[in-house]
């Protein structure tokens, strides 16, 4: 269970001083957002190189960017530890996954809430790691949505039958009412924004997440994913 706290809704002014209140972390979530993939526009490579050489936590790279074929190995090379592209803005996403890892990175595939992974599933042995976004990218603070239990709950049945140890991420409105249903779901890595940086103790936070998704997976039985609270 890896909790992952996203800096979107910090003070980025102050970016290595946020990082330093969550030390319990098990890495921090960048979200690299471009204004065409999504009505939004954040940070890129310069930033994610100077919280780099800011934290010894490894980085988990969420681009939400048209063009990634183009532009993900430049965040690999940069460091990160996980690249997570939408294979929605990417035209050749084994090929890029290879060159990911070919350049030390774990490959990581994100769908929007729209996307199913069906189209995706011979794919998943090219992968490290499959993002489920339970909110619409774009923004922190949004509303979890529960429908996207099921696609959870499905791409861990995937990775099982492929007898992979595939990582499974959630990323939006994660908090703790809602990480023991992804945990309970087959997700065990969960990105969350406000939840942590709006909390009056991050770090407690962190701990307290971590432990509701691990009393959620043991809720979870094999072939009967529910994904409840
Ligand atoms: C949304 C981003 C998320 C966001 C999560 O597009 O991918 O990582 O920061 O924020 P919360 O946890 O506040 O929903
Ligand atoms: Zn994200």
């Amino acid at each position: 269970m890896k909790i992952m706290p996203s800096i979107l809704m910090s003070d980025l002014a102050r970016i290595a001083d946020e990082i330093a209140t969550i030390p319990s972390a098990d890495a921090v979530h960048i979200d690299v957002m471009d204004n065409h993939f999504v009505p939004n526009l954040t940070m890129g490579l310069p930033v994610v190189e100077a919280v780099r050489a800011a934290t010894a936590k490894p980085l988990d790279v969420h681009l939400m960017i048209e063009d990634a074929d183009r532009w993900a190995p430049g965040y690999a090379e940069a460091g990160a530890k996980t690249v997570t592209f939408h294979v929605e803005a990417a035209n050749a996403p084994v090929r890029l996954a290879r060159e990911l890892r070919g350049k030390g990175a774990r490959a990581s595939m994100a769908l929007r809430p729209a996307t199913s992974i069906e189209a995706f599933a011979d794919l998943l042995g090219e992968f490290d790691q499959v993002l489920v976004m339970t909110v619409e990218p774009g923004f922190g603070g949004q509303p979890f949505l529960e429908p996207m239990l099921a696609k959870v709950a499905r791409v861990r049945q995937l990775a099982d039958q492929l007898g992979i140890a595939l990582d499974i991420q959630v990323d939006g409105g994660i908090s703790l009412d809602t990480i023991g249903g992804c945990a309970a779901a087959g997700a065990n890595t969960f990105v969350a924004g406000v939840a942590v940086f709006q909390a009056a103790d991050p770090d407690k936070m962190v701990q307290a997440l971590r432990d509701a998704a691990q009393a959620g997976s043991t809720l979870s039985q094999p072939g009967q994913h529910e994904g409840s609270n």
